[in-house]
């Protein structure tokens, strides 16, 4: 078999037999394949598609290209959670801890920036002096203590994934159904939890720009995770406007711990409760009802904030992530003035997450560095009023050159109008075994 004849045949749209799906991740990942050619596969993939049979066997392969995590030995229902990434999107800083707080055990592996969006480790890396990388002893041994754990992808785990997922960041080849169901579900598959939470993000800011496209995607991933005996929900919410004021790693964290508090944004709180309460009910700790009330004492009785510092502490932070000293802050700070007057009618999320990238929140190739300080505060969002001059956001960063073309990206982000836009709803569907539900 030659990788040539692989690519060939994709690029001339047939189908791939699950040999030479196998043998294309096997290449990767023993080096006999490289990454010029992964990347053109994947821009084959990006344009061709892949069918249902040919996903699941990628899933498959991905997910068995190296170790698995076995939890058995943590007892209780162990529920994971993944996004498939948005601009402003700290759900699982928050979520984590009302799950733990709330008695289910929450085994969370997590990844990197990915485009134009954040990642749960950027983001908690940004903490002084907390470490992401446990060994799969020591992220197996916190679950059991505390409850929660956070943790990079450990050791050897779905390293397929690690590599293409790196390779799709710069060869704009991520915006796809099945390289996305693939990539998240073989991560779901190998680290072991038992049932699964999908929070599938649709808008401007999304990897799927569409409703439609992402009930494909939720429909697929849903389909792969019960195909391997994983029960398997998704959330469909938005995220045509950023999620919460604040994008970038720091400013993330903090606003992730005010909801903890009970303070914070509507929007954002809202997504993380429902998330939260979905992933209670498959914990099996009531129905839907019951679930959305636990969330809602968890922060309440200040259990889940508690949990954060508790998370860590454990995982080496150096101090108490709600102190001041606990994050970096932004050495330059520029507030972005509205330039006409009017409803904002909508946001580009997606220009708001790359303006926050030229910042030096995002990385610009697949090692570089990142700048934890860097980003956005929103100070105005979709269906806000404004004058002309007033203040609508606050650019976070280290160096003053940055400014002009990030302010040029945000000011183009927002779109202002005469008239008030109409809302939409922040859940916009849910699927499960038996279906789409639109709400
Ligand atoms: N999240 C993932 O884990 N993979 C993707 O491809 C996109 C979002």
């Amino acid at each position: 078999m030659r990788i040539t004849d692989i690519i060939e045949k994709k690029r001339d749209g047939r189908e791939l037999s699950t040999e030479e799906i196998n043998f294309f991740i096997d290449g990767l990942c023993s080096g006999n394949i490289y990454e010029y050619q992964a990347s053109a596969l994947l821009m084959a993939i990006y344009i061709r598609g892949l069918n249902s049979r040919e996903t699941a066997d990628l899933t498959a392969a991905m997910a068995g290209s190296g170790e698995t995590v076995d939890l058995s030995e943590i007892p209780g229902i162990k529920v994971d959670k993944h996004s498939t990434g948005g601009v402003g999107d700290k759900t699982t800083l928050v979520i984590g801890p009302i799950v733990a707080a709330c008695g289910v055990p929450v085994a969370k592996m997590s990844g990197r920036g990915l485009g134009h969006t954040g990642g749960t480790i950027d983001k908690l890396e940004s903490v002084r002096g907390f470490r992401t990388s446990l060994t799969k002893e020591e992220f197996i041994m916190n679950v059991k203590e505390i409850g929660i754990a956070i943790s990079g992808q450990t050791g050897n785990l779905a390293p397929a994934d690690k590599l293409l997922y790196a390779l799709r960041d710069v060869t704009a080849t991520i915006s796809s159904v099945p390289l996305i169901a693939s990539s998240v579900m073989s991560k779901k598959l190998a680290s072991g939890s038992d049932r699964i939470v999908l929070d599938v993000k649709t808008g401007s800011g999304a990897f799927m720009k569409t409703l439609e496209d992402s009930v494909r995607l939720a429909e697929e991933m849903v389909s792969i995770g019960e195909l391997t005996g994983r029960k398997t929900v998704a959330v469909i919410t938005d995220m045509d406007t950023p999620l919460g004021n604040c994008i970038g790693n720091a400013l993330e964290v903090k606003e992730a711990m005010e909801i903890l508090k009970g303070n914070g944004p509507e929007d954002l709180k809202a997504v993380c409760f429902e998330l939260a309460a979905r992933m209670l009910e498959l914990g099996d700790k009531g129905d839907i009802s019951a679930c959305r009330e636990l969330v809602k004492n968890s922060i309440r009785s200040g259990n889940a904030l508690k949990k954060f510092g508790e998370l860590a502490a454990r995982q080496g932070a150096e101090f108490e992530p709600w102190d001041e000293r606990a994050m970096p802050g932004a050495s330059v700070r520029h507030i972005v003035s509205a330039p006409r007057e009017g409803y904002i009618a909508s946001m580009r999320a997606e220009l708001v997450g790359k303006a926050s990238m030229l910042l030096g929140a995002g990385r610009k190739t697949k090692d570089g560095p990142l700048d934890h300080s860097a980003g956005i505060v929103l100070l105005k969002k979709t269906g806000g009023y404004v004058k002309k001059g007033e203040e609508i956001a606050e650019l976070h960063t280290s160096s003053r050159q940055l400014l002009p073309e990030a302010e040029a990206m945000l000011i183009q982000a927002y779109e202002i109008r005469a008239e008030a836009p109409a809302t939409r709803p922040l859940i916009l569907a849910y699927a499960d075994e038996s279906g789409v539900i639109r709400y």
